[in-house]
């Protein structure tokens, strides 16, 4: 046997009996490492002959290359070893009963209840769920919408501008979760029936507005839907949603570069007593924007404008769960108030079904 060949033997040994990943590190330093055995050896080439150098080096780099190989196998064996005992000591037990005080503390934000709430509803009428990023580009904030960069509504939007050096492409935060509708049917093929809930942006606070907020966003397009398939889905949705059957919604002529003809739609509610009450009174409150999608939209979307068409809305999530759950002002949901989370907030007990009731 040749001195590399023993050499290996006795490495490949000291490798198969490692115990953790840190004492293969030490073994591959002092073999492998700048002043490991190896490396010493090939310093010694400059020794040799000519012809001894060229042998002694091929036998020297196969020698190296065995033993790395060695090295890295036992590493992902060790680590899966490792990986194993710690789930096995993470183990936990889910038969356990909860603690009943627990479900004092730790409560669910009523945003988080109402995404839940509109999300098992729409579930139930066989949409999708779809998500896109809260850092948009100006593209599929603005431009693929149909809002170019002169157009006034980019000023309605308030919107906040990032850092934007010098790179071509232009972010904002998003304005509303409009952009997902481009960027989901930009990778798939129609028919399209999905929600997009996420946080939106806009530079704007008061009673009724924060500067972050929560839009759910509805898509649906195929070769038939048409307003009337609007009018049924957002009136369902509502008596669904404020579980009532009284439920009156009013769809008002309005205006977005992304819908032709585009609405805006109410619901009647009393602002007469010290809480908001819907389904009564003669006030009218504005919770989304609606309307078929413009087929300068469709076209951004690769999608063909003369054979297919679609509805979307927009729902304002936060005004939802103000609504329905009486909540008076919407800067009270972003201030973290332990306090009035363990008043407003929900018990994580309590996931909301269509077939219970969607809160208890
Ligand atoms: N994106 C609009 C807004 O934020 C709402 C909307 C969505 C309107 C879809 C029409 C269709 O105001």
């Amino acid at each position: 046997m040749t001195y590399s060949e023993t050499l290996e033997k006795e490495i490949l040994k000291k490798i198969s009996v490692a115990e953790n990943q840190d004492s293969l590190e030490k073994i591959r330093i002092a073999e492998l490492g700048k002043k490991g055995k190896i490396s010493l050896l090939m310093k010694d080439l400059s020794k040799l002959s000519p012809e001894d150098r060229k042998e002694q080096g091929s036998k020297l780099n196969i020698l190296k290359k065995n033993i790395s190989e060695a090295i890295s196998l036992k590493k992902i064996e060790l680590a899966n070893i490792e990986l194993e005992k710690q789930l096995l000591e993470e183990k936990i037990d889910v038969t356990l009963p909860v603690q009943v005080n627990q479900s004092k503390y730790g409560k669910i934000h009523p945003v988080s209840q109402v995404l839940d709430e509109i999300s098992e509803i729409f579930g139930s009428l066989g949409y999708k769920i779809s998500e896109g990023p809260d850092i948009e580009t100006e593209h599929y904030n603005f431009n693929a919408l149909n809002i170019p960069e002169s157009h006034p509504a980019r000023q309605m939007h308030d919107t906040f501008y990032l850092n934007n050096d010098n790179t071509k492409e232009k972010y904002v935060l998003r304005t509303h979760t409009s952009p997902v509708q481009v960027r989901t049917m930009e990778k798939g093929k129609p028919p399209f029936k999905f929600i997009s809930p996420g946080r939106t942006y806009r530079c704007d606070s008061d009673q009724t507005h924060t500067p972050m907020f929560h839009q759910i966003e509805g898509l649906v397009v195929d070769e038939k839907t048409h307003l009337g398939h609007l009018k049924w889905t957002l009136e369902t949705f509502f008596k669904s949603f404020f579980e009532l059957d009284n439920i009156e919604i009013q769809l008002r002529p309005s205006y977005f570069p992304f819908t032709e003809p585009s609405l805006e739609v109410d619901v009647l509610c009393d602002r007469s007593g010290p809480v908001l009450k819907i389904g009564e009174g003669s006030d009218w409150l504005e919770v989304a924007g609606a309307g078929m999608v413009h087929p300068k939209v469709l076209r951004s979307s690769n999608i063909d404008p003369s054979k297919y068409q679609g509805f979307a809305f927009g729902l304002g999530v936060d005004r939802l769960a103000q609504l329905k759950y009486g909540i008076p002002d919407l800067r009270t949901f972003f201030n973290g108030d332990i306090r009035w989370l363990s008043h407003y907030g929900f018990s994580f007990l309590d996931l909301p079904t269509l077939s219970r009731g969607l809160k208890k």
